[in-house]
């Protein structure tokens, strides 16, 4: 069953001092039906994406909260997988409407971060990692660890890590949405702070406010992106419980589901907004995704394989890296602006990533029209 974007919402990703968690979703599930001009009183039920609000904003029950923001107070609930939040919340959605119940249903994810300073959100973000065994790590310190079994086993190199922050700088020029603005050099981003040996502050996904929304039908209906295919999943939530550190398996697992389903492959996606949290985690989607063989993934970039005129337009939107990554509404984020490029006909066929933790959870879904 082919289910239809019929409308997508992002707001402006940042530090939004001036807009509180409740406006971030209001406005985002205002925008998402007003850009399906349906009815709101056809939406059946609401699905919300969030990792943290109950540590960042002492605020649950964003189900319920969401719900009394709509016409009709539709049923409605909370879906969380730490950063892949997003895109299970989509599969959630997804899975109602296959079953019939639903025709129309609303995916809305928001995450509010920066209200508490930045040592408690790093705190905060860590309880996705597994408690028992990777008490007191952090994320970016986790990623390092990737970073750096990629870098001893393949090579791949420092200006390689620089080549996907510079790109995802320049493409978020275009989203006005973006949390940055701004363009670095290599090395500006090589020789800029220190974060997690080899990760550094430009190799980071910022701390960011923000809000994205869907409408999702089952409706027939024309010049809509649709959902052409999608898989999820799932590793060891810690490090130590995995085969390998230089793939994710779960990202592996869920690409080959969706190819599967929506009887493409790889080399058939044109754009691609995968979940480059750090740096080398784009390096390492490329490659599990299919894109460019193991090990080839740093070069490619380096080489401007992943941008426009190169193989194929990697985060057209900055990414995670430059256009934000409001954890709970990065997985709807990348959906939201996929579905807008191939309704507007810069795409045919486009991919989006979504992973949670350090690769536990992936969520893989295939647009076309
Ligand atoms: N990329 C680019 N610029 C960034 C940035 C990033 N990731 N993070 C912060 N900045 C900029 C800020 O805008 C600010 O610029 P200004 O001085 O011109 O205003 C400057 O760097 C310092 O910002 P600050 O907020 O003090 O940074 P910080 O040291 O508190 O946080 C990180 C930086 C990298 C530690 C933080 O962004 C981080 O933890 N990122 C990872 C988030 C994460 O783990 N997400 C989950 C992934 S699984």
């Amino acid at each position: 069953m082919k289910i239809n974007i019929a409308g997508h919402y992002i707001t402006k990703i940042g530090e939004l001092w001036d807009k509180s968690l409740r406006d971030l979703l209001k406005e985002a599930i205002d925008g998402a039906i007003e850009n399906s001009q349906i009815s709101p009183k056809t939406i059946d039920a609401v699905f919300v994406s969030n990792k943290a609000a109950g540590s960042f904003e002492n605020q649950l029950h964003l189900g319920a909260l969401a719900s009394q923001m709509m016409k009709g107070n539709p049923p409605a609930m909370r879906i969380e997988g730490a950063c892949a939040s997003g895109g299970i919340a989509v599969v959630a959605a997804q899975m109602a409407l296959m079953s019939g119940q639903y025709k129309t249903v609303l995916v809305v994810g928001v995450e509010k971060m920066t209200d508490v300073d930045s040592n408690q959100t790093t705190q905060i973000l860590s309880a996705a990692a597994d408690y028992k065994t990777e008490r007191g790590s952090t994320f970016p310190g986790l990623y390092a660890m990737l970073a750096q079994a990629h870098m001893r086993e393949f090579g791949t190199t420092r200006v390689d890590l620089s080549a996907v922050a510079q790109k995802n700088h320049v493409h978020a020029l275009d989203n006005p949405n973006a949390h940055f603005h701004k363009k670095f050099s290599l090395e500006q981003i090589s020789e800029s702070m220190l974060v997690a040996d080899p990760l550094r502050l430009l190799d980071c996904s910022p701390i960011s406010d923000g809000a994205a929304a869907l409408v999702l039908t089952t409706r027939n209906l024309k010049n809509k992106a649709k959902i052409l295919g999608f898989g999820q999943g799932q590793d060891s939530l810690d490090l130590v419980g995995r085969k390998k550190l230089t793939e994710l398996k779960a990202t592996k697992v869920a690409a080959q589901k969706a190819y599967l389903q929506a009887k493409i492959k790889a080399k058939q996606i044109e754009v691609a907004e995968v979940h480059d949290c750090f740096t080398i985690a784009e390096i390492m989607a490329i490659e599990d995704l299919g894109f460019f063989s193991k090990g080839k993934g740093g070069k490619a970039t380096t080489a401007g394989k992943t941008t426009y005129g190169g193989k194929i337009v990697i985060n057209p939107s900055g990414g995670l890296k430059a256009s934000g990554h409001p954890v709970g509404a990065t997985g709807i984020k990348q959906i939201a602006y996929l579905a807008k490029l191939i309704e507007k006909g810069e795409f045919k066929l486009g991919l989006t990533h979504n992973v949670g933790g350090s690769g536990a959870t992936a969520v893989v879904h295939i647009l076309g029209k």
